[in-house]
C-alpha cells in the first residue's frame, strides 16, 4: 500500500515509518524538520521536506503522490506553548490537517489514521479514562486535537472517508525529543547521561500513563487493516508518579542522584491513565512492554547515543 506519513521524521512517526517499510509498504514522509530529524527517516522511505501549514505545497504533494492511506503525526505538541500561542497551535493542528483533508477527499485517499491525545482530551476525571467519557480538553493543544477528530468525523460523514484516531497516553522510547516540555523519561535520561541534575516539577506525585513506543507502533500497524471508524485510547491503564519515573531512570543508569524539586507547572493535570479495553476489542491491541523494561531500553539508547 502507498502510505503518506506526516511527521515521519519525528519520534513516533519515524518508528511507525520503520514498521511500514519493514512490512513492504511504499512510504512517503512529509516533515518540516521543526522537531524531527532527517536521520530518523528510514532509508526505504521517500522524504519530502514540507510544511503542512503551507497549503499550496502540501496539497501539491498529496495530489502528486496520491497515497492510499495517510498517517498523520505532524503536529505542534507542546501543551504549555499552546497556552502561550494558541494561534500557532491551531495553525499546525487544525489548518494543517484541513489542507491535507481537502486534498485527501479529492484524490480518493482510502483512510486516515491520526495521532491524538488521551492525556489532554478528557480533563480532570476519575481514571482510567474511557472513550465513552465526555471530551473536555483543558488546553488549546487538547482543543486543537479534539477539533481535528471532529473534522475527521465530518469528512467521514460527508465524503465517506474512513478514519481511526489513536489517542495516545504519554509515549516514551528512543528518539524522543529531550528538549521539549513533555517526555519526562527522555528529559531525565538526557540530563543524567550528561551528568546534570534533573529537576522534578512540583512534588512529583502527579501520575501519568506511560506507553512504550513499540506498542504504539503496533497500534498503527493494526489500524491499517481495521474497519473500525472512530477513536481508540492507546495506553496501559497504569499510573506512575514522576518521582517513580525519576527513581527508575536513575536506577537504570546505576547512579546515586537525589530528587531535586522545582516549582509546579501551572495547569498540570494531577492524574491521567487510559483504559485500553476498546483498542483490545477492536484491534486486538494491548500493551506488552512493561515500564521497567521500557525504561531499560531508553537508558540503553541514551548510553549509546551521547548526542541524541
Ligand atoms: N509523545 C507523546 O507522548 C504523544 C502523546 C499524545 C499524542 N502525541 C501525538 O503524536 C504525534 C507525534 O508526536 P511526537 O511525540 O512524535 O512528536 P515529534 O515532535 O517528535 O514529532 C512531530 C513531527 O512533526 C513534524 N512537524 C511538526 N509540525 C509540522 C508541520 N507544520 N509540517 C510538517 N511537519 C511538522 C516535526 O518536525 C516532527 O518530526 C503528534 O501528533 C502528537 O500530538 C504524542
Amino acid at each position: 500500500m502507498k502510505i503518506l506519513v506526516t511527521g515521519g521524521a519525528g519520534f513516533i512517526g519515524s518508528h511507525v515509518v520503520d514498521a511500514y517499510c519493514a512490512a513492504h509498504h511504499e512510504v512517503v514522509v512529509v516533515d518540516n524538520l521543526s522537531t524531527g530529524k532527517q536521520e530518523f527517516v528510514n532509508e526505504q522511505a521517500q522524504f519530502i521536506k514540507a510544511d503542512i501549514t503551507d497549503q499550496e505545497q502540501i496539497q501539491q504533494i498529496v495530489r502528486e503522490e496520491r497515497p492510499q492511506l495517510i498517517n498523520h503525526h505532524a503536529a505542534h505538541i507542546q501543551v504549555g506553548n499552546s497556552v502561550k500561542d494558541p494561534q500557532y497551535d491551531a495553525t499546525n493542528n487544525i489548518l494543517g490537517l484541513l489542507h491535507i483533508m481537502e486534498t485527501a477527499k479529492e484524490v480518493g485517499v482510502e483512510k486516515i489514521i491520526m495521532a491524538s491525545t488521551g492525556g489532554a482530551m478528557y480533563g480532570n476525571k476519575q481514571t482510567p479514562f474511557t472513550e465513552e467519557m465526555k471530551e473536555e480538553p483543558l488546553s488549546p493543544y487538547g482543543v486543537s486535537k479534539r477539533a481535528g477528530e471532529l473534522y475527521l468525523n465530518y469528512y467521514h460523514e460527508q465524503y465517506d472517508l474512513p478514519y481511526i484516531v489513536l489517542r495516545y497516553a504519554n509515549v516514551y522510547g528512543p528518539r524522543q525529543n529531550p528538549h521539549g516540555e513533555s517526555g519526562v523519561i527522555a528529559i531525565f535520561s538526557e540530563m543524567i547521561a550528561a551528568n546534570k541534575q534533573p529537576i522534578i516539577n512540583g512534588d512529583g506525585t502527579h501520575t501519568r500513563d506511560y506507553v512504550y513506543i513499540d506498542d504504539v507502533v503496533k497500534a498503527n500497524v493494526s489500524a491499517l487493516d481495521s474497519n473500525f471508524v472512530g477513536a481508540l485510547n492507546i495506553g496501559t491503564g497504569n499510573e506512575i508518579s514522576t518521582n517513580d519515573v525519576f527513581h527508575k531512570v536513575v536506577a537504570q543508569f546505576e547512579k546515586n542522584i537525589p530528587e531535586q524539586h522545582g516549582p509546579e507547572r501551572p495547569g498540570e493535570q494531577v492524574t491521567s491513565s487510559l483504559s485500553y479495553d476498546k483498542a483490545q476489542q477492536v484491534l486486538g491491541w494491548k500493551p506488552t512492554v512493561q515500564f521497567d523494561e521500557g525504561v531499560r531500553r531508553v537508558v540503553e539508547w541514551y548510553q549509546s547515543n551521547q548526542n541524541p
